[in-house]
């Protein structure tokens, strides 16, 4: 009997595969159940000690000898099962899924990003040896519930074949733990397609956003927080990049270790960027676009706050002034026109000369202003452009400064 055993061990392959019919041997009917993502077969007599070998992983020991679970089991992929029996010495192998379809018409490098907190992308090549009709459809599906989805917003290359796909609002995608499996499945008139898949932690995929900065400032604190967006990760560390002049050479790299916020001193104005780094898997984020914040506040306000009063006041002492030109040119020609309107015959001549709204309002606003309208004494355009200059030259020559940002 040990020689038998020994001869079938020592078989070619091919010859092993046949073993598995033979009445005698101790598994028989080896197979795959993808529904439940177990290795199963039905036992002959007695056996001790089973255990299963994906491709060349390590091996699992079968559940009381009668099944091995592989949860990350590809549907796509053809791959080789080996199942060893220890007593009686005893191996055999099958292929799952079986070979399908043409080799090299499925997608090829699939790979797939989480990205601006909600989104997940995926992209692929069309196959190598994909017929001219080919088309690919992405779906997923939960590593936990085994709910699908569909990918509904594709990409394609210039012959209108998929190549990527995109999921709006993730955040709904998948249950905790967030083990994904993406698929691309292929259809084509003229071959069998087969399907591509990866299985993904959509923590690990993430790739991170930096977060807004938002400041409160005052002369000498400048108090710098910020807000991290991500649905799959947890924990952070920030590098904070300030820089407090125009030079290079001023710029410094502070780290931020798992808080949310950081106080500079002495700052005035500086420019600050941040990137984030996720703990665990050490996930790395662009830096953020840079943000620039002028925390001499008080000063600032009040220059500020000045500015806004001289201006409202200008623009009365404006206001006033036009309406007085108005008036003057008004009043030149109203003085013609009540002449010509007498020598007209349709005109009654008892008519008492009513004079119009805009006279009647001219002499209100004559009386209201008629000592301002003395002083000033506006002659002309190039009178009121001096009269615009004067004020201006004294409190608005300084060059415009930004706005403080975090004062509210
Ligand atoms: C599967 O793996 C076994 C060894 O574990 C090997 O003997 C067999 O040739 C493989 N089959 C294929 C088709 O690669
Ligand atoms: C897929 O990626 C591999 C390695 O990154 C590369 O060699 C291969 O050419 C790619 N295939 C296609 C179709 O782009
Ligand atoms: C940061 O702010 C910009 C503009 O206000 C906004 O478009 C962007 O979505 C924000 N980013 C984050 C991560 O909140
Ligand atoms: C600025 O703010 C910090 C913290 O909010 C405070 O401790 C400090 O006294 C303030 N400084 C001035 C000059 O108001």
């Amino acid at each position: 009997m040990a020689v038998l055993w020994l001869m079938l061990l020592l078989m070619p392959a091919s010859c092993l595969l046949q073993t598995t019919q033979d009445p005698n041997s101790p598994i028989k009917n080896v197979r795959m159940d993808p529904e439940h993502k177990r290795l199963t077969w039905d036992l002959n007599g007695n056996v001790d000690q089973i255990s299963c070998i994906e491709e060349s992983r390590l091996p699992v020991q079968a559940k009381n000898n009668r099944y091995c679970s592989f949860e990350l089991m590809s549907p796509c992929k053809v791959t080789n099962y080996t199942v060893t029996v220890t007593d009686p010495p005893f191996s055999t192998w099958i292929l799952f899924p079986e070979p399908d379809g043409t080799p090299g018409a499925a997608a090829e490098n699939l790979s797939c990003r989480v990205h601006d907190v909600d989104f997940l992308t995926c992209d692929w090549t069309v196959g190598r040896a994909a017929p001219q009709d080919v088309q690919y459809q992405l779906y997923v599906e939960d590593g936990t519930t085994l709910e699908r989805r569909k990918c509904l917003h594709y990409k394609t290359d210039d012959r209108g074949t998929h190549v990527g796909c995109r999921f709006d609002d993730i955040s709904r995608l998948s249950k905790y733990p967030h083990g994904l499996r993406f698929t691309v499945g292929g259809t084509s008139g003229a071959a069998r397609v087969p399907c591509t898949d990866v299985f993904r932690y959509l923590s690990a995929i993430e790739k991170l956003t930096p977060p807004n900065i938002t400041v409160t400032c005052n002369k000498t604190h400048s108090f710098m927080e910020w807000k991290m967006l991500s649905y799959f990760n947890h924990r952070f560390n920030y590098e904070l990049q300030i820089q407090k002049s125009t030079e290079a050479a001023a710029t410094e790299t502070l780290q931020v270790k798992e808080h949310t916020s950081f106080t500079l001193l002495n700052t005035g104005a500086y420019t600050v960027r941040i990137r984030v780094r996720e703990v665990f898997d050490e996930l790395l984020s662009e830096w953020s676009a840079p943000q620039r914040f002028e925390c001499d506040q008080e000063e600032d306000m009040h220059t500020r706050s000045l500015r806004t009063s001289l201006l409202a006041a200008l623009g009365v002492l404006l206001a006033l002034l036009l309406a007085l030109l108005l008036c003057r040119r008004y009043r030149l020609s109203a003085s013609s026109v009540p002449a010509a309107r007498r020598s007209a015959p349709w005109v009654p001549q008892a008519a008492p000369a009513e004079p119009p709204r805009s006279t009647r309002a001219c002499r209100a606003l004559g009386s209201a202003i008629a000592t301002p309208a003395a002083e000033v004494r506006v002659s002309g355009p190039s009178g009121l452009a001096a009269a615009l200059q004067t004020p201006g030259d004294a409190g608005f020559g300084a060059p415009e400064r930004p706005l403080p940002l975090g004062s509210r």
